[in-house]
């Protein structure tokens, strides 16, 4: 039997991504090309640059992707695209690039959601049914939905700022990290997990943020301020300047990890609490999928852990590198649709198709 072919492409950040994947899920061939690098000197994305690397890169990218799973453009069933949210000027590539190449090869497109993308990713990997609790926690998104059918997803909750890798980037920038020895090449997720494993969090006892909000919302900013009236206090206090390591950063990190996981953690909880209340989860051995790159914390997995072991939940954290921005999530996304018959547009999609 010949199984159908899809080639996903991504580009609504930093990751210039392609796969091809069969209906199994399969991954055929695979290519990414991270910016993550580039951005981390210059503390933080800048959209033109990001525009700019992807415009450099994803004819490559996807080209590795098609001559690594030895399939041509012909064989393809459809090209899957991530058309939102993100970046205008990074989805823009992905989008010109791909609706060029449908047209060109007389192939149909699916525009795909990018945080849906990241939802149905467990579903590659293992078979996870319909309805399922999922917790998207990256450097941009911060949210909380029931995933009811490939496209069918009611929102429960998102951050009303910012979201926690961004808040974890932010407050590893303004303590320098980059300057700690072993820290010089990681993300700042990454490095706050790290120095959090010998630092103790007790000493900087930070305020759970919305104690008060009876919902299933984020909000990050109020604790990065926290944290960051508490660095200028103890740069005071040691008399450093700002730029320079504070020798209190282990206890920082660990306290901030700690806040940023008993936040994710506790509206969680509220979030199952919710779904059971209404009946929005199967009965039997519900679901909780967690993604995104702030999902391989593993101290934030071990507080999620908690609550689901309490309320009877089954626990999904797909590996890292599912986790992340790449296309195979963007080609699974499409495998779906296509299964599925929907959201499926033709070859000669107008050029000045805009995402919504
Ligand atoms: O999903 P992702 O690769 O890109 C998007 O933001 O879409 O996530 C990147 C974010 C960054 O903010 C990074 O600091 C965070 O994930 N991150 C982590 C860890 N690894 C990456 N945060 C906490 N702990 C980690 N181990
Ligand atoms: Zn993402």
């Amino acid at each position: 039997a010949c199984s159908r072919l899809v080639l996903g492409i991504e580009t609504s950040c930093d990751d210039t991504g392609a796969a091809v994947l069969d209906e199994t899920g399969a991954i055929l061939g695979e290519s990414l090309h991270s910016q993550k690098e580039v951005h981390l000197r210059s503390g933080g994305i800048i959209p033109t640059v990001a525009q700019q690397l992807h415009k450099e890169h994803i004819a490559r990218v996807v080209q590795e992707a098609m001559d690594r799973s030895g399939v041509s453009p012909r064989q393809l069933s459809a090209v899957a695209t991530t058309v939102k949210p993100g970046l205008a000027l990074s989805l823009g590539i992905g989008l010109k690039f791909s609706l060029e190449f449908v047209r060109h090869h007389n192939k149909p497109f699916i525009p795909i959601h990018h945080m849906e993308a990241h939802a149905l990713t467990v579903r590659m990997l293992q078979p996870v049914a319909f309805p399922f609790l999922v917790l998207l926690i990256s450097g941009g998104h911060s949210l909380l939905a029931v995933a009811r059918g490939v496209s069918d997803f009611l929102l429960l909750g998102q951050t009303l700022d910012e979201a926690p890798g961004d808040t974890l980037d932010k407050v590893a920038r303004r303590l320098s990290l980059l300057k700690h020895p072993h820290c010089s090449t990681l993300s700042g997720g990454q490095a706050i997990e790290h120095l959090a494993k010998e630092g103790d969090r007790s000493k900087f006892p930070f305020r759970t943020p919305m104690g008060q909000n009876y919902d299933c919302d984020f909000s990050f900013a109020g604790l990065r301020n926290q944290v960051t009236m508490t660095i200028m206090k103890k740069e005071t206090e040691e008399g450093i300047e700002q730029g320079s390591l504070l020798s209190c950063v282990n206890d920082i990190a660990a306290a901030t990890q700690h806040a940023v996981a008993a936040h994710l953690a506790k509206r969680t909880h509220r979030a199952i609490l919710f779904c059971k209340a209404k009946g929005l989860l199967p009965a039997c051995s519900p679901t909780l999928v967690v993604s995104g790159g702030v999902a391989s914390n593993q101290y934030i997995r071990k507080a999620l852990a908690i609550i689901t072991e309490a309320t009877g939940v089954n626990l999904l954290c797909p590996p890292a590198k599912f986790c992340t921005d790449n296309g195979v999530m963007i080609a699974w996304n499409g495998v779906e649709r296509l299964r599925e018959g929907t959201g499926i547009l033709p070859h000669n999609v107008d050029v000045s198709y805009e995402p919504k």
